[in-house]
C-alpha cells in the first residue's frame, strides 16, 4: 500500500486489515446516515461541526532552525479555514462529553504535495484531549466502529485491546467525561499521531493565548458553538502551534501511540500563532460555519515534507479520503 519511512514498522497484515476496515465503515457510514443523519450522508466521524472560521497563521520570529521546513519555511502570513467539530458520527448536544476537534486548512503553502493532494495546501489536525489510551490504527479503527454506542465500546472494547488496554481506553474516556464542557478558546488540541518536519517525525499541539484558564460553558444544544461566537464578536482568538520533536524509538516512538512523548526530553517549540479572525456578526459566523461544511481535512491533504507517520495516519489516509469521497467534498476552497 504505501511505502514506510525509515522510523515506520507495519504488521504484516496491514493491507488485508485496511482493506477490511474501509469495507466495514462504509456500511457503518451509510447506517449511521440513515438512522441518525436524516438520510444524509456527512461526515463519518467528527459529523457535527461547531463552528467554522477564517484564520491567519503567522511564523514566530524566533522559531528553531529545525522548523524551518515546510510551513516552517513560509516567509510571511498564510490564510486558513478552520473546522471545530465533536468526534462523535452524529450531532449531538454540545453538553454531551465529547473529544472536540480543530481542523485547520493552511493556504498559499510552497513545497511538494504528497501524491495525490493538490499543491498549496497543508491541513493540521487535532483533538481537544491529550489522550494516550489506543495503542495504533487496528486499535483505532474497531474502536471507530463502536462509537455510536457507550454501552457497545464499554463491553466491547476488551476484545481489541485486553485488559490493561480497556483500563487505560476506559480512564480515557473518564478524562473525555471530565474535560467535556471545555470551551473552545481554553482549549489546548492535540496532533496525538506523528507527522514529518523534513526527515524528523514529530507531534504538534495548539495552545490557547487569549484564554489561558481552561473554562467550561453551560449546558446547552449549542453551547460551545454559542460561546465562541461571544468570543469571536469581541475580538480576534490566538493559539500558539507548537512542534515536538522525535528522539529515538524508546522514548519518542512513532508506532506506538500510548507512549507519551517526554517533554522534559523533548520540549514543545513554538512554530508560530494560529489567529481566529473577529466576526461582524452571527450571520457571518453563521456563514463561515457553511463554508467549511463542504471541505474535506485530512493530515494527507500536504507537503510530502509533513508526511503522516505510523499506522493511525496510514489507515487514516484511505479513511479520510472514502468518507470526503462518499459526501462529495473537495481538498480545496472552490
Ligand atoms: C484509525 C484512526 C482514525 C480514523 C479511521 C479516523 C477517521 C476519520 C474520518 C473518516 C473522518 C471524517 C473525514 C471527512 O469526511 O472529511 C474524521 C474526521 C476527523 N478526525 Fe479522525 N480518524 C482517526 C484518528 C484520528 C486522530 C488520531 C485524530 C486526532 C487528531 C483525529 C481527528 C479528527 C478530526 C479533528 C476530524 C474532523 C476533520 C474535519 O473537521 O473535517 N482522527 N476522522
Amino acid at each position: 500500500m504505501d511505502d514506510l519511512s525509515p522510523n515506520e514498522t507495519a504488521p504484516p497484515n496491514e493491507e488485508e486489515f485496511t482493506r477490511w476496515y474501509l469495507d466495514r465503515m462504509d456500511t457503518f457510514h451509510a447506517k449511521v446516515a440513515a438512522e441518525k443523519c436524516g438520510g444524509e450522508i456527512r461526515r463519518a466521524f467528527h459529523t457535527k461541526t461547531i463552528a467554522g472560521a477564517r484564520a491567519t497563521f503567522t511564523p514566530a520570529e524566533n522559531r528553531p532552525p529545525e522548523l524551518r521546513v515546510g510551513i516552517g519555511a513560509a516567509d510571511g502570513s498564510l490564510d486558513a479555514y478552520i473546522r471545530f467539530s465533536s468526534g462523535q458520527c452524529f450531532a449531538r448536544p454540545d453538553h454531551v462529553p465529547d473529544t472536540r476537534g480543530i481542523a485547520v486548512k493552511l493556504l498559499g503553502v510552497a513545497g511538494d504535495p504528497l501524491p495525490g493532494t493538490p499543491s498549496g495546501v497543508q491541513d493540521l489536525l487535532a483533538i481537544s484531549n491529550d489522550l494516550h489510551s489506543i495503542r495504533d490504527g487496528q486499535q483505532f479503527a474497531n474502536m471507530s466502529l463502536l462509537a455510536p454506542s457507550f454501552f457497545a465500546s464499554s463491553f466491547q472494547v476488551w476484545k481489541y485491546t485486553g485488559l490493561s488496554g480497556g483500563l487505560r481506553i476506559g480512564a480515557g474516556f473518564l478524562k473525555i467525561a471530565r474535560e467535556g464542557r471545555k470551551s473552545l478558546p481554553s482549549s489546548a488540541y492535540f496532533g496525538m499521531a506523528p507527522i514529518s518536519f523534513g526527515d524528523v517525525p514529530a507531534k504538534i499541539c495548539f495552545v490557547p493565548l487569549s484564554v489561558g484558564r481552561t473554562k467550561h460553558v453551560r449546558p446547552g444544544k449549542d453551547a460551545l458553538s454559542k460561546n465562541l461566537l461571544r468570543h469571536l464578536l469581541a475580538g480576534p482568538l490566538e493559539w500558539e502551534l507548537r512542534v515536538q520533536l522525535f528522539i529515538d524509538d524508546a522514548t519518542t516512538p512513532v508506532e506506538d501511540l500510548t507512549v507519551c512523548w517526554d517533554r522534559a526530553a523533548s520540549p514543545f517549540l513554538p512554530l508560530g500563532t494560529l489567529r481566529l479572525h473577529q466576526v461582524a456578526s452571527a450571520e457571518d459566523f453563521a456563514a463561515n460555519a457553511q463554508a467549511v461544511e463542504g471541505l474535506a481535512f485530512s493530515p494527507w491533504n500536504g507537503l510530502a515534507c509533513h508526511r503522516p507517520l505510523g499506522s493511525v495516519q496510514r489507515i487514516r489516509r484511505w479513511a479520510y479520503k472514502q468518507s470526503a469521497e462518499r459526501r462529495g467534498a473537495s481538498a480545496c476552497p472552490i
